[in-house]
């Protein structure tokens, strides 16, 4: 049993949909209605507890394991997935080395510490006398019950060891609390005592949600400092969090947007509003670090930043950040596939917005909700925004300074992959310059050493894999043969992956859609499936015969060698690749096996649908019957469709061969 196979036998995907949607029992399965899509009146969402799968037969018409529930439930990905469902199941992962075990085990020893904390300053925050203050403070910023609870907003006592003793009685040592930083030692005086007094405590956690820090506002108006931070410790490093990512990440995927502000209350006031794709940096200039986390949710990222001098000097800096992050990111690609293309440049989409003087996000939100969308929308690509601010001060007499301007805008504008955008951006600095553009586009660039790319991530050969050759399960409309179908077009679109689009534009031809991750039945495959795309986009299909190596194949999965990832696709690129002259008749093949696998699998569900019909009417379950009534119609025209589109491709094949002889 491999680890997914594993996982799912210790799980029931009953209970799993039950957390979040309410379930009655129909016959054998569960239906209730589609956590996915608005819906309130038919139940069209079921679950199967015999072959523990899922599916809509509503609008949303999608269906899978329990790991495709888990990572659409929680915008998650794959490998996110994973590691949930494994510490949940107890499944280990990886050995760990001896070192990094007691690394951990030493770290959640420390977030367990601080979760008590935040828990402890929060309940000081409801309920001490003491605390009146800094609830009228909470009032004062008009945050509700909900986000209090949300964000375990807390009090820290007005007391040098309220907190020390507290956690003393809890078995913590002096020690323990000085290393997360909730006791300060002054060796000098030989004399500890607690860091956060009479503050609004503010937990800060890590994209999972562990607490590792706390950012403490002074409640007095000028007290100072405003917010006195947890100091660096083993599980605190200011420039690699995010404030609020662990409540964002959902939908900043959703959203396919990131908003990045810069304080706690500028998130808290816009969670609490509905905008919750917003994360805060914290004060602190946008590291890389920082965007490396973002950037498994979404490559679009909004910079809302304050309107004074220092806020557009630090956006300038946290550009130069941004742009080698992903400038190293398209290096290490251009590295490891020979391939310049410009499409893979800037990967992200960087947008700027400027606030109006005076205000953040904060009070813009507290004002007038509906301002904080409209602003989001006009934020300016970074190219628009740098020659704006570049050219904002300039003295139009002074030709030097329009050099030194000319010279820190050229770089970006030549990294721009699109050329339309890229000619635009040469009229609009020549135009805010007032200069000729072929002037412009003679202008030398002082040498800058360009980011050096990281040093190649030479990840070990893995293990001989067995993990990836297990048999697949049965379930739901997707028999063995579907499986070994699957198995094999993967496998040669590793091989060959431009056969990913001579195979899509065949299914299209015929009336077919695309191949997609949901065409797959293990949760691996579907994963590998969802990553293939990105790569052939960045420049596999121009190439026509990319072989992938297992070394570029970890650059893609991001996946260390050991994990279940990884060794699916070691095992389907160590079956045989079909000799590359038989291309054309390779991508028909397919074609038709994908048409094989579709058809059989609705031919399943034809099947199981009659038979859950016949159990809802005996158990007189009319919404049951309807939907599955209208199922027994709809179905058949899938199957004709496929057969008829099979029949179309079988005849094409044909004339394509008798065209050749
Ligand atoms: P701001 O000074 O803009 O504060 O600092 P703010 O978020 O608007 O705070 P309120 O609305 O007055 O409560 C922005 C961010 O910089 C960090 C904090 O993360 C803060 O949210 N900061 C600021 C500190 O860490 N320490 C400070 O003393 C000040
Ligand atoms: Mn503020």
């Amino acid at each position: 049993m491999n680890v997914t196979q594993e996982i799912k036998s210790r799980l029931d995907i009953v209970d799993i949909v039950s957390e979040t949607v309410t379930l009655r029992k129909s016959g054998r399965n569960y239906a209730g209605f589609c956590p996915f899509h608005t819906n309130s009146r038919t139940p069209a969402f079921f679950v199967f507890p015999e072959t523990q799968t899922w599916r809509c037969f509503g609008a949303c018409a999608e269906g899978g394991d329990v790991f495709s529930f888990m990572m659409k439930r929680q915008g998650w990905e794959f490998k996110e997935t994973l590691e949930h469902l494994a510490q949940r199941t107890g499944v280990e992962l990886q050995e760990f080395t001896p070192e990094e075990k007691k690394r951990r085990s030493h770290a959640d020893k420390l977030t367990d510490l601080l979760g008590a904390a935040a828990d402890y300053f929060h309940q000081l925050f409801l309920h001490a006398p003491q605390a009146e203050q800094a609830r009228h403070y909470v009032q004062g910023r008009a945050l509700t019950e909900a986000t209090i609870a949300a964000f375990k907003l807390g009090y820290a006592l007005d007391s040098w060891d309220a907190c020390r003793t507290h956690f003393n009685a809890q078995g913590y040592t002096d020690q323990e609390l000085i290393e997360v930083g909730l006791l300060t030692e002054n060796e000098e005086k030989g004399s500890r005592y607690d860091r956060f007094r009479n503050r609004l405590m503010i937990p800060i956690r890590d994209g999972d949600g562990r607490t590792v820090g706390f950012g403490a506002r002074t409640l007095d108006k000028d007290g100072l400092p405003k917010y006195l931070n947890s100091p660096q410790t083993l599980v605190f490093d200011k420039s690699h969090l995010l404030f609020g990512l662990d409540m964002g990440k959902r939908d900043i995927r959703e959203a396919r947007q990131a908003v990045i502000v810069e304080g706690y209350m500028d998130v808290i006031q816009a969670w609490q509003a509905g905008f919750r794709n917003v994360v805060a940096q914290m004060g602190t200039a946008l590291t890389e670090a920082q965007l490396q986390q973002l950037k498994r949710y979404t490559k679009r990222f909004v910079l809302a930043l304050d309107a004074d001098a220092a806020g557009a000097k630090a956006t300038l800096r946290s550009l130069q950040v941004a742009r080698q992050t992903l400038d190293r990111d398209t290096e290490v690609r251009f590295d490891a596939y020979g391939l310049v293309q410009h499409e893979a440049r800037l990967q992200a989409d960087i947008r700027i917005v400027t606030l109006p003087a005076g205000e953040d996000p904060d009070s813009i939100i507290r004002a007038d909700p509906a301002r904080w969308p409209q602003l989001v929308a006009q934020a300016q690509p970074v190219v628009a925004y740098v020659i704006g601010v570049a050219t904002q001060d300039l003295d139009m007499r002074d030709a030097k300074a329009k050099t030194a301007v000319a010279q820190q805008v050229i770089p970006l504008i030549k990294d721009i992959a699109d050329p339309i955008e890229r000619d635009h951006y040469w009229q609009e600095l020549a135009r805010a310059l007032r200069v000729d553009e072929r002037a412009l586009r003679q202008t030398r660039l002082p040498e800058t050493p360009r980011p050096s790319a990281p040093p190649s991530t030479a990840k070990s050969t893995p293990k001989s894999g067995n993990g990836g050759t297990a048999v697949p399960r049965l379930t739901n409309g997707q028999t063995q043969g579907g499986g070994m179908r699957q198995t094999h077009y993967l496998s040669q679109c590793l091989h060959y992956p431009h056969l990913i689009q001579q195979v899509n534009e065949r299914l299209v031809q015929c009336g077919q859609t695309a191949v997609t991750e949901k065409d797959f039945l293990h949760p691996e495959d579907r994963a590998i499936m969802q990553l293939l795309p990105q790569w052939v986009q960045s420049g596999g299909a121009a190439h026509h015969q990319a072989v992938v190596t297992i070394d570029e194949l970890w650059d893609i999965l991001d996946d260390s060698p050991t994990a279940p990832l990884t060794r699916r696709a070691q095992h389907l690129l160590s079956l045989p690749a079909t000799p590359d002259v038989e291309m054309e008749r390779l991508a028909d093949q397919l074609m038709l096996s994908v048409l094989d696998w579709r058809l059989e699998k609705t031919r399943e569900l034809v099947n199981e649908v009659e038979q859950y019909y016949k159990e809802a009417q005996i158990e007189n379950d009319a919404e049951a019957v309807a939907i599955y009534q209208q199922l027994k119609r709809e179905l058949p025209v899938v199957v004709w469709q496929l057969n008829k589109a099979r029949n179309a491709m079988t005849a094409a094949n044909r004339r394509r061969v008798a065209d050749k002889v």
